[in-house]
């Protein structure tokens, strides 16, 4: 499988319970490599742009709320077949779906508070990087 990067988010619900590292030692353990990272707090512009393609949605101001509501760690995640890998051990959107072992299913609190985003394509991880980073920014 080929070297791929994704893009990945720790949320507030999880930066707020000081779970950064926590976390990030779940993708670290399944082979994946932080090549860029930062902790940003979104504008509610940001997020509302970031989201877009949910904005018609019910929950869409209630996600904007929650990712306004404190830090996320904004990351770029390398490694083979990372999208996939990394959906794998993020777990199901709803952590009551998620399988045992996973981020969503040992920290998340409800499907609004999932305490984690990947990227779910080539196209998606390719536009989530560019949104959050400069290529000056990706390190390795
Ligand atoms: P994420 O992978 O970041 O992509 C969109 C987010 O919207 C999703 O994780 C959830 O946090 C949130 N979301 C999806 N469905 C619902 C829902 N029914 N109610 C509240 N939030 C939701």
């Amino acid at each position: 499988m080929a070297i791929e990067r994704t893009f990945s988010m720790i949320k507030p619900d999880a930066t707020k319970r000081n779970l950064t590292g926590a976390i990030t030692k779940m993708l670290e353990d399944a082979g994946l490599r932080v090549i860029a990272s930062k902790r940003v707090w979104m504008s509610k512009r940001e997020a509302e742009g970031f989201y877009a393609v949910h904005k018609e949605r019910p929950f869409f101001g209630e996600l904007v709320e929650g990712m306004t509501s404190g830090p996320t760690v904004v990351q770029v995640l390398e490694g083979e077949g990372a999208i996939l890998k990394n959906r794998e051990i993020m777990g199901a959107t709803n952590p009551a779906n998620a399988d045992e072992g996973t981020i969503r299913k040992t920290h998340a609190l409800s499907i609004g508070e999932n305490s984690v985003h990947g990227s779910d394509a080539p196209e998606t991880a390719a536009q989530e990087i560019a949104y959050w980073f400069s290529e000056t920014e990706i390190v390795g």
